[in-house]
């Protein structure tokens, strides 16, 4: 229990008139609840207010743990709750999706028109031969589109795997591969920053290298001509208009335990993983923590400005705001085209209530000044939210002042890929401090503890340990078990905790102040990537024989990658090859991947079993202590 009365430091308390207005008004009472009895604390909260197709016998299987189990033996499909159950109430005629796209041309979609259109095209996708359990890839830009097709996928149990549209080549293939897709969804090409991104040619050219894909749905969104493959490529407005788009489609009858998705994301080593989630204890928590963190009315109007693409566009996007009947915004482009104020216009322009982004988004914005938000209408925001890494107080701060005229509580929300939903976040009702993502939500208990798994004291640096399950967590690495045990349970295995892989401080309040990853996992402005994949790209290039990739602190991203290569035989480390590495792994991996500078070097620390030590190349660009030298090879 926090005395708030005597909390350290820099706190910023909740107005009143929002803990009045919260749904949740006391977080001690809840998670106090949900503490003494968390499978009654989520049956409860399941029962009431989702609709089952048929009820659970057990709330919470912990017997295979950590292969955990909830509500067990439901039957339900996460597309009754965010679709069909709406057209039996007011939510039918409400607005579900408002988009607007960065040439500046809009949509609406109410929850009856975002319903005939999933129908329509889960019956396209039924009629390509996709059925319960296949995986589709999906491959594009923030348009409806991408939320219809997910959407689609789910209403008919196939599992979607979204590769974010920022990935190129390489990227695209491995993660099609890897699922054995059968069907990709893709569209022409995507706007950004006034350029097309084009999806469809470089989807091609991962087609060449991967073999499962039979049919390709292609969505015409930036109108320049691209090459389809006869027999292969479909474009979506054709099928869509075809008798076999059943606006009636029926949905599939799941188990809460069959998967929903698999989303890729990077591991400590190695290929990237598919994390699986699944339809019940997924929609239950997602649904749940949104509505409690960002104390979503029937009024709002929702603005996460992620990407679909990532954790937090599948989950607070596509899935928990329609099952909550809420009103969604999305917007398709860069926040600085054409001008610097593109999304202050959009707040004013549609009323946002609530806005969620990432502290690199933050940053950028600020870097252009006050004028810009300052000529806008910003009275609609009531909540702000972030996501993605540490937000430094100075950004924290400038945020709620002339973002949030010191009026709006900012959600702090720390969460992952695996995670599913937020796992250490405020509520509105929470004292805030700049920086920290407060606590547990109710009924997660968080923790940082020394190598022994003994909590660390006020303030000391330790693993950031999650010691129970949520409805929400990934079930499994989809075609790898025994990964999923080693990589996220084997580290405190006798006391049955969580490992993330972040290290963190708790402070005198019990407020945690999470610093970042331990492992080989860079955060380049919020996005999550792992240094073998890059390496593997720049091996890839005929000059390289070896590649280290560090993540350097930058103010602005949060980190920028400085790669270390080892040139072949007959190779020069001149600038001009520097160029052309960089541009090879943003055409491999995607432009986000690009390594701010590359050094050439002779040789890179090992250990003597060969592995790299990233740790003593970052702590000698940053000029740090390179700290325990024993396992060195040389
Ligand atoms: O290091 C933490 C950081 O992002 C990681 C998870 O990345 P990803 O799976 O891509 O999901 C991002 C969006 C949910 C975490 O291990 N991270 C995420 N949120 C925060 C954060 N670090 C500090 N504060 C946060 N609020």
């Amino acid at each position: 229990m926090v005395d708030e009365k005597s909390m350290a430091g820099d706190v910023y308390f909740p107005a009143p008139e929002v803990i009045e207005s919260a749904h949740i008004k006391s977080f001690e009472e809840v998670h106090a609840a949900a503490t003494a009895d968390l499978a009654g604390f989520w049956g409860k909260i399941a029962a009431e207010n989702f609709e089952w197709y048929q009820p659970w016998e057990t709330v919470l299987d912990d017997s295979n743990a950590p292969f955990y189990k909830w509500f067990v033996g439901a039957k339900v499909n996460i597309i009754h709750n965010a679709l069909d159950r709406h057209m039996h109430t007011a939510a039918r005629n409400k607005a579900a999706l408002i988009f607007e796209g960065e040439p500046g041309d809009g949509r609406v979609y109410t929850y009856q028109q975002l319903n005939h259109e999933v129908c329509k095209f889960a019956s396209v996708l039924r009629s390509l031969g996709v059925r319960k359990g296949d995986r589709v890839t999906i491959y594009m830009g923030r348009i409806p589109e991408l939320m219809i097709a997910l959407l689609a996928c789910a209403k008919i149990g196939a599992m979607h795997s979204v590769v974010y549209g920022g990935f190129s080549t390489e990227a695209l293939h491995g993660r099609i591969e890897d699922s054995e897709s059968k069907v990709l969804i893709t569209a022409d090409g995507a706007w950004l920053r006034g350029n097309i991104i084009p999806l469809k040619q470089i989807a091609n050219e991962a087609l060449e290298r991967a073999g499962a894909v039979q049919s390709v749905v292609c969505i015409k969104r930036t109108g320049q001509d691209v090459e389809m493959v006869p027999g292969r490529d479909h474009w979506y407005h054709d099928l869509m208009a075809l008798p076999i788009a059943d606006p009636n489609a029926p949905t599939e009858v799941m188990d809460a335990e069959d998967p929903l998705f698999i989303l890729y994301t990077s591991g400590t080593t190695g290929k990237p993983k598919a994390i699986l989630h699944t339809h019940g204890g997924y929609m239950v928590g997602t649904a749940t923590t949104l509505k409690w963190v960002f104390d979503i009315k029937d009024k709002d109007i929702w603005w996460c400005a992620a990407d679909p693409g990532w954790i937090t566009g599948h989950s607070y996007i596509v899935y928990s705001p329609l099952v909550l009947g809420a009103t969604s915004f999305m917007y398709e482009g860069a926040p600085t085209h054409p001008y610097p104020d593109r999304w202050w216009s959009l707040i004013a322009k549609y009323g946002i209530t609530i806005l969620y982004t990432a502290p690199t988004a933050i940053r950028g914005l600020m870097r252009f000044g006050e004028s810009w938000p300052s000529r806008h209408d910003l009275s609609s925001l009531r909540l702000l939210g972030t996501v993605g890494e540490p937000i430094n107080p100075e950004a924290w701060k400038w945020y709620h002042r002339v973002i949030g005229r010191e009026q709006c509580p900012i959600m702090d929300t720390w969460w992952q890929t695996e995670t599913g939903n937020f796992m250490i976040t405020p509520l509105p009702c929470v004292p805030l401090k700049p920086g920290s993502a407060t606590r547990g939500f109710p009924g997660v208990q968080v923790d940082v503890v020394d190598e022994d798994g003994v909590p660390a004291a006020a303030n000391e640096e330790g693993y950031l340990v999650i010691k129970t399950p949520w409805p929400a967590m990934l079930r499994t690495i989809f075609g790898d078990p025994d990964r999923y045990v080693q990589q996220y349970w084997s580290r405190f295995e006798e006391q049955g905790w969580y490992l993330p892989g972040d290290s963190a401080k708790k402070d005198e309040d019990g407020y945690i102040w999470v610093i970042g990853r331990i492992d080989d996992v860079i955060k380049v402005s919020g996005y999550r990537l792992g240094t073998a994949e890059i390496e593997s790209a720049l091996v890839s290039h005929e000059a390289v024989a070896e590649a280290a990739v560090i993540g350097v602190p930058d103010e602005l991203k949060g980190n920028i990658i400085k790669a270390y290569c080892i040139l072949r035989q007959g190779f020069d480390g001149s600038d001009k090859l520097e160029k052309e590495l960089r541009a090879h792994v943003g055409h491999e991996m995607g432009p986000i991947a690009k390594p701010a500078t590359v050094e050439f070097v002779d040789n890179l620390p090992k250990t003597r079993s060969g592995k790299i030590m990233r740790r003593v190349l970052k702590a000698r660009a940053l000029g740090q202590d390179e700290g325990d030298l024993s396992t060195l090879a040389d």
